[in-house]
């Protein structure tokens, strides 16, 4: 179970109404889902996975920001073994990275999973095209479309279309969860079943969530909500385990892109300790005190937990406010939990604040920009 060492004034009976406004929520169906998730497309994810470890060397995950950093975040902190290796690709626009990845699959055997719940996002839209284009090349049309899985939504969208029309294998990004909400529907448990990830402990984790990681939430939520009031408007997030650098980058999507609206929100970051110790330990330590740090604190050996002792006493002694998080595994069970205390202390901060937790409308500035340049 997850636990912290703090506790905030919750507001009992505004806390209630927040999760009731969430579960109604049209973007809300994140909320239950660990409870009641879709056996037969269990059934489907598990086996895709056994196929592409049975014929691939690689498998392509082309996605970006919540089609992309769930699942590597996952698969990056638990390091799982399996025959088939991930390439990431459709994260960013540079040639330099799409080049290196399609050297990297080389003449080895491979897979594509794209994920793209919109379908038409530009980054993962171009590696997909290049990658498609190596697959045709090398096993013709036929078994190249045997070998993409496409994720994404049930009905509409260019890869839906396309995927309809090819016969690729499809999986569905539910309607009522959005991007970086979505790690734990096939978006996220397609590839970590392929990675070796026991996506069963993931879910068995996050369905305990459910009802244990209620009241932490809870408090945290309330507790970063009082820390802003307080002008404490930068979060740092702080892992001791060098394997969580993506779970960090996923913690920064998931509150920055559902917080930071309306000149709103706490500005999310993090650190590696002790690494970070030797760069923005510094900064934590003298600079400014504008921000707070979350320590999240996995179970660990003696030497380890002493630096987190430290680190504790020496920063609330700087004068930063540090919460504790104390996740009870560091494995597929912790992490299930530790997912949905994220997703449902998230969307409450957001709603504590005014803001919508499920929507985007400054990611698009960017989008209309680029469409202008390129004509
Ligand atoms: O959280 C979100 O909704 C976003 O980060 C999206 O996941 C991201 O923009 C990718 O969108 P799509 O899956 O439609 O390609």
């Amino acid at each position: 179970m997850i636990k912290v060492n703090f506790r905030a004034e919750v507001n009992a009976v505004q806390a209630q109404r927040i999760v009731t406004e969430i579960k109604k929520d049209k973007m809300g169906g994140w909320l239950g889902l660990p409870r009641r998730y879709d056996v037969g497309e269990l059934v489907r994810i598990k086996e895709a996975a056994k196929k592409i470890n049975n014929e691939s060397e690689y498998l392509v995950c082309i996605g970006i920001g919540g089609s992309y950093l769930g699942h590597r975040a996952i698969i990056e902190a638990l390091r799982p073994k399996s025959e088939t290796k991930i390439i990431y690709a459709g994260n960013s626009l540079s040639r330099r990275e799409l080049e290196w990845a399609l050297g990297k699959i080389g003449d080895h055997d491979f897979s594509i999973n794209i994920i793209s719940k919109s379908g038409e996002t530009l980054e993962p839209a171009i590696a997909f095209e290049a990658f498609k284009k190596k697959l045709i090349e090398k096993y013709g049309p036929e078994e190249a479309s045997d070998r993409i899985h496409a994720t994404t939504d049930a009905k509409k969208g260019t890869l839906h279309d396309e995927a309809v029309q090819n016969g690729y294998s499809r999986f569905v990004v539910p309607d009522n969860i959005g991007g970086r909400y979505s790690v734990l529907t096939a978006v996220g448990l397609l590839p970590m079943a392929v990675a070796g990830v026991n996506i069963d402990k993931l879910l068995e984790g996050a369905a305990e969530a459910v009802e244990s990681a209620v009241e932490p939430a809870l408090n945290y939520a309330y507790m970063r909500y009082a820390l802003d009031a307080k002008r404490y408007d930068t979060e740092m997030f702080a892992s001791f385990e060098p394997s969580t650098v993506y779970f960090n980058e996923w913690l920064k999507q998931l509150f920055g892109e559902s917080e930071g609206k309306n000149k709103r929100g706490i500005l999310p970051d993090s650190v590696i300790y002790s690494t970070d110790l030797h760069s923005l330990g510094q900064y934590l330590q003298d600079g400014r005190r504008n921000l707070f740090e979350t320590i999240i604190d996995f179970p660990t050996d003696d030497l380890n937990a002493k630096i987190v002792a430290a680190v504790r006493i020496a920063h609330t002694e700087g004068g930063i406010p540090v919460l504790n998080i104390s996740v009870p595994s560091f494995d597929e069970k912790g992490f299930g939990e530790l997912i949905y205390f994220f997703e449902l202390a998230c969307a409450v901060s957001a709603k504590l604040i005014g803001v919508n937790p499920f929507d985007q409308p400054g990611v698009e500035a960017y989008k209309l920009e680029l469409r202008k340049l390129l004509g």
